[in-house]
């Protein structure tokens, strides 16, 4: 495991810790961009009320949830839909870096990534905007994540050149290289890029 890194059963075990969960969804698409440019995949992220781009879920209690059954009702809020998520979407667990030196209790994010159909996709699309109680508020609105390079960088690049909450960047970058959803030099070169156009 990398540094940081802890497993779902030793982060319950910190009673004093705040929990966060999130996930990642997305699903395959044959769709191309101008009738040329391959989509390949649908990543959705959130535009969040402070500005910074991040998954979907938040703030999860375990003395009355589970980890799963809480990041489902932060799914019903976030994105008006009930998605059931399992112990098995969990990808890894992590200590957040401490947001104040004087925060009293430390915070774990947990992550998570589940598959879906592209209809699938488009119906927490269409939920997110209309029924999402926390839409316009928390959340304001749902974003794909462009997953090909156009010449002169455009696309990945620029998506990831945008300021992210927490670590939320990193769980982007790790699963589209885990899941291989875009080629390694590919992603290394808008890596790159990006940290050039970074404002
Ligand atoms: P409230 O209902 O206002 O409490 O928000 P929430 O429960 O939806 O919580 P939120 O989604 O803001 O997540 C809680 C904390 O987890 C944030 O303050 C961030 O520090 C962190 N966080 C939020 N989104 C992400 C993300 O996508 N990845 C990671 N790693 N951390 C995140
Ligand atoms: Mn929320
Ligand atoms: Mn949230
Ligand atoms: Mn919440
Ligand atoms: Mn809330």
């Amino acid at each position: 495991m990398a540094s940081g890194q802890l497993s779902r059963a030793e982060a319950l075990a910190c009673s004093g810790c705040r929990h966060a969960c999130h996930v990642m969804l997305y699903a395959d698409t044959k769709a191309q961009l101008f009738g040329r440019i391959p989509i390949k995949h649908i990543i959705l992220m959130q535009m969040r009320f402070d500005g910074l781009l991040g998954f979907p879920g938040g703030l999860v209690n375990p003395s009355e949830e589970t980890l799963e059954s809480g990041l489902s009702r932060e799914l019903s809020e976030e994105l008006g839909l009930a998605l059931p998520i399992s112990v098995e979407d969990h990808v890894d667990s992590c200590y957040a870096p401490p947001s104040s030196p004087s925060s009293s209790s430390r915070l774990i994010t947990h992550f998570y990534v589940k598959k879906m159909d592209e209809e699938q996709i488009r119906e927490v699309e269409r939920a997110a905007a209309s029924t999402a109680a926390d839409h316009g508020l928390e959340v304001l609105g749902m974003v794909r994540v462009p997953l090909y390079t156009m010449k002169g960088g455009g696309g990945l690049a620029s998506f990831l050149s945008h300021s992210f909450i927490g670590n939320a960047r990193s769980q982007l970058v790790h699963s589209m290289l885990r899941l291989n959803l875009v080629a390694p030099g590919e992603l290394h070169k808008a890596l790159t890029h990006s940290l050039k156009t970074h404002a």
